[in-house]
């Protein structure tokens, strides 16, 4: 377990967690949690041993409020707000480009750049009362991580627009109803433990990165060249020693032991 100011980076057996710790500012995201963010996430992929990842945030009150509204406030140029907003996507871009299974444990608000942190995860679990949104409008501001991106790509194009010039907050269940989240559920972490760990248990680790490879690349482009990018991935993953020890596990009725090879 990795020393960090901002954030906790802990490893549980195969699963990484990456706990943001400001509950004081209810995990405002500052420049300087951004960082150790992007530290984490390097010493996540270079450590084989971590096989899931987990990112949630200290305290029962927020996953995270935003970003740090008093640094937005002092920005004094667009080149400053741009490199901003572009230094914070790279840090979501490489969180959704991780090839391992993620899981946003939403267990409090997850608003604005706290809303566009648990979009970069695979799937989202919410405690009962998380409220989330994208309240940028209510600042005068529009979403600068990546949300007016990838809410619109979850969700469709009516109802990311519907949060965002509205700023109004969802609870739970009404993310529930929309697709935001996926599971609502009274111990979310434990929740994502367990379903991690049962999809380690069933799924092959080439093949979790290259579903996830595809699904991006994929969502970037025409269905054409879409159904072009799946081919080529499952052309890159029957070469694997894990669809080889699958596939032969399947027929042999018998558990597959799968390397990530
Ligand atoms: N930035 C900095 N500090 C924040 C913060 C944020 N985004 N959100 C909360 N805090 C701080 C508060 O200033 C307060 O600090 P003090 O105790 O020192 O006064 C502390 O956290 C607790 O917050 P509240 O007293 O406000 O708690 P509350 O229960 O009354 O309200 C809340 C909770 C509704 C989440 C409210 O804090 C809130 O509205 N926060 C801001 C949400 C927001 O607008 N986020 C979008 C940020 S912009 C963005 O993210 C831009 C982008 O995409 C690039």
């Amino acid at each position: 377990d990795v020393e960090f100011e901002n954030i906790l980076l802990d490893q549980h057996g195969r699963l990484g967690v990456l706990t943001l710790n400001r509950p004081g500012a209810l995990n405002a995201l500052n420049t300087e949690t951004f960082r150790e963010i992007a530290e984490a996430l390097d010493l996540v992929m270079e450590n084989a041993t971590i096989e899931a990842l987990i990112v949630t945030g200290q305290g029962d009150k927020a996953f995270a409020a935003g970003a740090d509204i008093s640094e937005l406030a002092q920005l004094d140029s667009a080149f400053a707000a741009r490199d901003l907003s572009l230094a914070g996507q790279d840090v979501f871009q490489t969180l959704s480009t991780l090839p391992i299974p993620t899981v946003a444990v939403i267990n409090g608000y997850a608003l604005g750049g706290g809303l566009e942190l648990a979009l970069a995860a695979d799937v989202r679990v919410a405690h009962p009362r998380a409220k989330l949104g994208l309240p940028e409008v209510t600042l005068g501001l529009i979403p600068g991580y990546g949300g007016t991106q990838r809410l619109p790509r979850l969700i469709g194009v009516g109802r990311a627009l519907d949060l965002m010039l509205s700023g109004r907050q969802v609870d739970a269940q009404e993310a529930l109803g929309m697709g935001l989240v996926n599971y609502v559920e009274e111990a979310p972490l434990e929740f994502a433990r367990e379903y991690l760990s049962r999809l380690l248990d069933r799924g092959g680790p080439m093949a979790f990165g290259l579903i996830k490879e595809a699904v991006r690349r994929g969502m970037d482009t025409s269905l054409s060249d879409a159904l072009e990018i799946e081919a080529d991935m499952f052309g890159m993953v029957l070469a694997t020693q894990d669809a080889k020890e699958g596939t032969r596990a399947f027929l042999e009725k018998r558990k597959a032991n799968f390397k990530g090879e």
